[in-house]
C-alpha cells in the first residue's frame, strides 16, 4: 500500500524566505530514491546524506520505491535545509511517527551522515515565512533555535540529533521550547569600545563633518595624503551613530543570516555593521548576484556603514552599479538562479589620495604627478558618483608634536548624544513616512521639511550658480544643512547652514 506524507519545511530565496513542502512517497517497486525539485549535484548529496543519517541513527533506510517532491516545483532551490523534513517524511510515510505529528511543525535543518542536525542559513528568514504562512512551530538545529525564536508567535524547537527529533514528535523525549528573544541581552556590546573618536588628535573640521554625517545619514567622501587618518577616521563612525534599534537588528540579521555570515552562537547581529571591502572586488561581491542571487557589500552594510577605501582604485563598473542603489536603499539582481531584491541602506564612507602619488595634488609642490595622471585619476570618479556623495572633505595630516591638538577631545559617546537628538528630531518629524534620516528624503519631503529663510535660500541659489551644480547635487546640499539645522535645534534652515553645507561641496578635486 504505498504512502504519503507531507512535511512541511522553508528554503531562502535572497533574503526572502518561502514556505516549501516536503511530499514523500514510498511504494512497493524496486528499491529506489528520488528527490524532483532541486538542482543535480544537491539531490545527490541530499539522498546519501539522508540515508545514512538514517541508518546511522538505527532507522531502518526503506528498501522500497521512493519518491520525494519540494513542493512548488518553480521555483529554485538550494542548500541542505530540507534533510531533515525528507528524513522525517520517510519516517512519517513508512509508519515509524505519526504523519499528524509531522504536519503542523515547520523543519529546517541539514542531516550529518552520523544523523546529528547541523545549522543552516536563512533560518531567521524561513521563520519569518513560517509565521506567515500561519504555523506555530518549528523544530531546527539547536545552533539556530535562538534566532528562529527571534520570530514572535512561533514555539521553536532545537535539536541536535535525529533521533532527538524522533524522540520528541513521538513523544518519547520532551524537548522544551526554545525562550524566546526580545530585546538585546547586554546593550553594552552594541559598541566596539575599542574604537573611539576621543583617540583622534585634532581634525577638528573632519570630525564636525562625520558628525554631521552621522547625525543625518549622509555619505561623505575623505580625500587626503596617505596616513592623514582616513581610515582612523572612518572606522570610528559606527561609534558616534545611533544604537541599532530591535526592527533595524532583525534586517541586518536577516542578510547576515542569510549569506550564511551569522557568527557561531548569535542569533541577533546587534552592532551596525561596518564593512570595508577591498578595491580588488567584483562588482557581484559589492553589489550582489551570483549563480544563485547572494548578498554583496552594500547589503552586509545594510542600517551601517560601507567604507570604500582609495576609491578610484575599484572597478569602474562596480562603482557605477552603486548609483542605483545609492538612491533607493535596495538593490535587485537577477541571474538564472533567480530574482532576488536585497535591502542596502547604508552610509558611504570613501576615502582617497589627492593623487596617484598621494604626496597632495598640485599644490602641494612634492606631488610627483603629471597633471595628466592627476585628471585620469580622479577622473575615474564619475560626476554622478560624486554628485551622490553629500559631503566631500580634506583631511589634512595633523602635526603629532603639536600640544593643541591634544586638547579637549571628544569621546564618541559625546559625540553620539548629539548624532541621537538630531535623528530623534527627524524621526518625530517624518512620522510614519518610510523615510528615516535626513538623507533619506524624497522631493516631497524636501519640499515639505525644509523651510529656509530668506537669506538661506538666496545664499544657495548664489552658491549653486558658482559652483555649477546639479539639480541633484543642490538636493543634497540642502538635506545636509537640514541636518545641521538639526544639530542647532533650529526648525527653519538659515543661512548658515547653507554656508557650512556648501562648504562641503565647495572643494574641487581637481586642484
Ligand atoms: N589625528 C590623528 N590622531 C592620532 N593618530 C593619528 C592621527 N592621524 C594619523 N594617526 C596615526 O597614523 C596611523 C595611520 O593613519 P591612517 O588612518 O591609516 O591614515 P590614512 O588612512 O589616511 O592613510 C593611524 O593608525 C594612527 O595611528
Ligand atoms: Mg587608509
Ligand atoms: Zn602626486
Amino acid at each position: 500500500m504505498p504512502l504519503l506524507a507531507k512535511v512541511p519545511g522553508g528554503a531562502v530565496l535572497g533574503i526572502d524566505g518561502y514556505p516549501v513542502c516536503v511530499e514523500v512517497d514510498v511504494s512497493a517497486g524496486l528499491p529506489s530514491f528520488e528527490v524532483v525539485g532541486l538542482p543535480d549535484a544537491a539531490i545527490r548529496e541530499a539522498r546519501e546524506r539522508v540515508r545514512a543519517a538514517l541508518r546511522n541513527s538505527g532507522f531502518e533506510f526503506p528498501l522500497r520505491r521512493i519518491t520525494v517532491n519540494l513542493a512548488p516545483a518553480m521555483i529554485r532551490k538550494e542548500g541542505a535545509c530540507f534533510d531533515l523534513a525528507i528524513a522525517l517524511g520517510i519516517l512519517a510515510a513508512t509508519g515509524e511517527i505519526s504523519s499528524s505529528a509531522v504536519e503542523d511543525c515547520v523543519f529546517a535543518g541539514e542531516l550529518s551522515l552520523d544523523g546529528q542536525v547541523r545549522g543552516t542559513s536563512g533560518v531567521l528568514s524561513i521563520a519569518l515565512a513560517a509565521r506567515s504562512a500561519g504555523f506555530t512551530m518549528m523544530m531546527v538545529a539547536s545552533e539556530n533555535a535562538g534566532e528562529a525564536a527571534l520570530v514572535d508567535g512561533l514555539d521553536v524547537y532545537g535539536v541536535n540529533t535525529l533521533v532527538e527529533a524522533v524522540g520528541h514528535l513521538c513523544g518519547s523525549l520532551r524537548i522544551s521550547k526554545t525562550p524566546a528573544t526580545r530585546g538585546f541581552a547586554d546593550a553594552s556590546l552594541q559598541f566596539e569600545e575599542d574604537l573611539d573618536f576621543a583617540d583622534v588628535l585634532g581634525q577638528d573640521q573632519a570630525r564636525r563633518a562625520l558628525e554631521v554625517a552621522a547625525a543625518g545619514g549622509h555619505n561623505v567622501l575623505m580625500v587626503g595624503p596617505p596616513g592623514a587618518g582616513k581610515t582612523m577616521l572612518a572606522r570610528r563612525i559606527p561609534s558616534v551613530l545611533p544604537p541599532l534599534t530591535w526592527d533595524e537588528a532583525l534586517e541586518v540579521t536577516r542578510v547576515y543570516s542569510a549569506a550564511g555570515l551569522l557568527p557561531a552562537g548569535t542569533s541577533v547581529v546587534s552592532t551596525r555593521p561596518f564593512r570595508s571591502p577591498h578595491h580588488t572586488i567584483s562588482a557581484p561581491g559589492l553589489i550582489g548576484g551570483g549563480r544563485v542571487p547572494r548578498p554583496g557589500e552594500i547589503s552586509l552594510a545594510h542600517r551601517g556603514v560601507l567604507f570604500l577605501d582609495e576609491i578610484p582604485e575599484f572597478a569602474g563598473h562596480a562603482l557605477e552599479a552603486l548609483r542605483q542603489p545609492l538612491e533607493d536603499g535596495f538593490v535587485t539582481v537577477s541571474r538564472a538562479g533567480g530574482m532576488a531584491t536585497f535591502p542596502a541602506r547604508f552610509m558611504l564612507v570613501a576615502a582617497m589620495n589627492p593623487c596617484p602619488c598621494g604626496r597632495g595634488g598640485a599644490r602641494s609642490g612634492v606631488c610627483t604627478c603629471t597633471p595628466t595622471a592627476v585628471q585620469k585619476y580622479l577622473a575615474r570618479l564619475s560626476g554622478p558618483l560624486l554628485d551622490r556623495i553629500d559631503l566631500h572633505i580634506h583631511v589634512r595630516k595633523v602635526d603629532m608634536n603639536d600640544l593643541e591638538q591634544a586638547r579637549g577631545r571628544e569621546t564618541s559617546a559625546e559625540i553620539r548624544e548629539r548624532v541621537v537628538r538630531a535623528r530623534q528630531t527627524q524621526q518625530a518629524r517624518f512620522g510614519g513616512l518610510p523615510v528615516r534620516a535626513n538623507a533619506e528624503m524624497r522631493p516631497s519631503e524636501l519640499r515639505a521639511f525644509c523651510r529656509m529663510s530668506r537669506e538661506a535660500r538666496t545664499l544657495l541659489y548664489a552658491a549653486c550658480a558658482r559652483l555649477g551644480l546639479s539639480a541633484r547635487a543642490h538636493a543634497r546640499v540642502l538635506k545636509v544643512a537640514r541636518t545641521i539645522a538639526d544639530l542647532e535645534g533650529s526648525d527653519l534652515v538659515q543661512d548658515q547652514h547653507i554656508s557650512e553645507a556648501v562648504s562641503y561641496r565647495a572643494f574641487s578635486l581637481r586642484g
